[in-house]
């Protein structure tokens, strides 16, 4: 583990500049209002109240202060982040998904210190926030930060989030701040009737995070967004496995896959270099439009979906045409596949196109199974949410919502669409 180079306060970092913070600070409150991150009064006030920059001293204020900056405090031996203060946006629309109120009592699995604070702000003085993290050096850093921007009260643990917080328990409100696979058993027996649980959750390789609502033995999500998260570590780690379908170093191609996702990676290798067919779906959206709904309607309704990975210089040599750093959404058989791609519809490029890319034998199929997803889609879904919800173990399929079920180790997630 290698923790960033620890650097203490830079000194033109102290709180000796309070207008350029109040400055930045009402600056960053407007942007999260316009980015629909900050939507109530509540957590406006709570992010006003927090000096975000005394969670970060190594960084200039510009960059504490900035909507999107994400912090990282610690890389493993392989150079993958596992810890960071969150982006300011990411926090905020959490916090918006949590719906905390006064006198609650926290959990937060991932201390990073700022984020603690917020909810400090939020449960106010009746409340509490308990906050744990399974590193000790990431604690360090959130006791002595912590109480340095005046919050005491924040209770700080060293434990897996596998586990919870028993000892504290029970909780109005979980939040989790790493990416999780599943939904273990600590986290809803330590729920107070009708709590709450936000947790980025992958789910078929991609990762959203829910606010799920705990209705009589199982979790409805009210609301889901797209995020990234450092990984999950202890006892509920599960990474995804990358499959490489082109080695050469610099221009490698992929696939990540996820729980029960297999393919045939020596005949998609060899599909890869063979000519590709396209089909173009009529579907289009705008230059700044998210469409990760398209994505999760793809992982629901397709039993071949698996994210394809790439680096940029394999766009550049025109082994792919899509690269994207959550993956891009392919659909596989034993020895083809065809992913979405995007061209635009004008030389503007303010409007874009879906469309799909296949390789191998049976391309042709799999890029009209593809094509067609995103027409429907684009008809039934495309303002719509999908419904997700994780169900006990033992729950047999004709109690699920009809849909795509996800069989993890303590939880059955089902994804389905009104
Ligand atoms: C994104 S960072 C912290 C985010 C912080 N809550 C914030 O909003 O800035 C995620 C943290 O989760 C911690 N973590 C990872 N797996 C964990 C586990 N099983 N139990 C507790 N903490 C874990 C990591 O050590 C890391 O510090």
């Amino acid at each position: 583990m290698v923790p960033t180079p620890a650097a203490d306060v830079a000194p033109d970092q102290e709180d000796d500049r309070p207008e350029e913070v109040a400055r930045l600070s009402e600056q960053l409150v407007r942007e999260l209002r316009e980015l629909k991150a900050i939507v109530t009064p509540e957590v406006e006030r709570a992010v006003r109240a927090v000096p975000r920059h005394l969670f970060v001293p190594e960084v200039p204020l510009e960059k504490a202060y900035a909507a999107e900056h994400h912090y990282v405090t610690k890389k493993d031996e392989h150079g993958v982040s596992i810890s960071s203060v969150s982006a300011a946006r990411v926090q905020a629309m959490m916090l918006e998904q949590a719906g905390v109120r006064p006198g609650m009592r926290v959990l937060e699995i991932g201390s990073s210190g700022y984020n603690a604070a917020l909810l400090a702000e939020l449960v106010g003085q009746d409340g509490e926030v308990i906050s744990i993290d399974i590193d000790p050096d990431v604690l360090d850093r959130a006791r002595r930060l912590l109480p340095a921007a005046g919050y005491d009260d924040v209770t700080l643990l060293q434990a897996d989030g596998e586990f919870g917080a028993p000892q504290h328990a029970p909780f109005d409100r979980i939040i989790v701040t790493a990416g999780a696979w599943d939904i273990p058993p600590a986290w809803v027996d330590q729920l107070t009737p009708g709590g709450r649980i936000v947790v980025p959750l992958r789910m078929r390789g991609l990762t959203r995070t829910i606010a799920f609502d705990l209705v009589d033995d199982h979790l409805v999500a009210r609301d889901y967004q797209l995020c990234g998260f450092v990984p999950m570590q202890g006892a509920g780690e599960n990474r995804t496995q990358l499959v490489l379908l082109h080695d050469t170093e610099g221009e490698e191609v992929g696939l990540r896959l996820d729980e029960g996702q297999q393919v045939n990676a020596p005949a998609l290798a060899r599909a890869l270099h063979q000519p590709r067919v396209e089909r173009w779906s009529g579907v289009t959206v705008g230059g700044f439009e998210p469409f990760d709904n398209l994505d999760l309607w793809l992982a629901t309704v397709l039993d071949g979906f698996v994210l394809l990975t790439a680096k940029p210089l394999a766009r550049e040599r025109g082994l792919v045409a899509s690269v994207s750093p959550l993956g891009v959404a392919t659909l596989a058989d034993d020895g083809s596949f065809a992913y979405r791609t995007v061209r635009p519809t004008s030389e503007e490029r303010t409007l874009f196109e879906f469309g799909v890319y296949g390789h191998g034998p049976n391309a042709d199929a799999l890029a009209d199974r593809l094509a067609e997803q995103i027409r429907i889609w684009d008809r039934d879904h495309r303002q719509g949410q999908a419904r997700i919800e994780a169900h006990p173990l033992g729950t047999p399929n004709d109690q699920l919502p009809a849909g795509r079920v996800i069989d993890k180790r303590h939880r059955r997630l089902t994804i389905s669409w009104p």
